[in-house]
């Protein structure tokens, strides 16, 4: 068996934030390729402050270990932060863990990253479909 470090452990065995928002703001889901694994992650915000943050997953303790850490960080911070955490807790995490895990451990970033893109999209009325790319061109035609 793999050795893993102990926060990653602790928060598999003990999971935060597991379950459902209603009526959130913003819902990722994504897939594992290798495994076929699915990762849902909700958020509420309150401004531009997420007051909630919840995921479930059909995946490994890989993917429950880091999305309980990542719940947990993001909780009060502003969306912008949360995306910055998220791309620091991938980068601590994925420097201690067996590459064949990679994937999994990235299924909670990866949710984040749409469920922030779904609430951007809603703030500007850019169906979320055209995504991130759409998002930008019409930032760089105000600017
Ligand atoms: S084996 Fe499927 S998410 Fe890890």
């Amino acid at each position: 068996m793999a050795k893993y470090p102990k926060f990653l452990i602790e928060h598999f065995q003990n999971p935060k934030n597991v379950g459902e928002i209603s009526n959130p703001d913003g819902v990722g889901i994504v897939g594992n390729a290798s495994c076929g694994d699915i990762m849902q992650l909700f958020i509420k915000v309150n401004g531009n402050r997420i007051s909630e943050a919840m995921f479930k997953t059909f995946g490994c303790g890989a993917a429950i270990a880091t999305s309980s850490i990542l719940t947990e960080k993001i909780k009060g911070c502003t969306i912008e932060e949360a995306v910055k955490i998220s791309e620091r807790i991938s980068e601590e995490v994925l420097s201690q863990v067996p590459k064949e895990k990679i994937a999994c451990f990235n299924l909670a970033t990866d949710a984040l990253k749409l469920a922030v893109e779904e609430i951007r999209c809603k703030r500007v009325e850019i169906p979320q479909r055209e995504g991130f790319d759409s998002l930008k061109k019409r930032e760089r035609k105000k600017g």
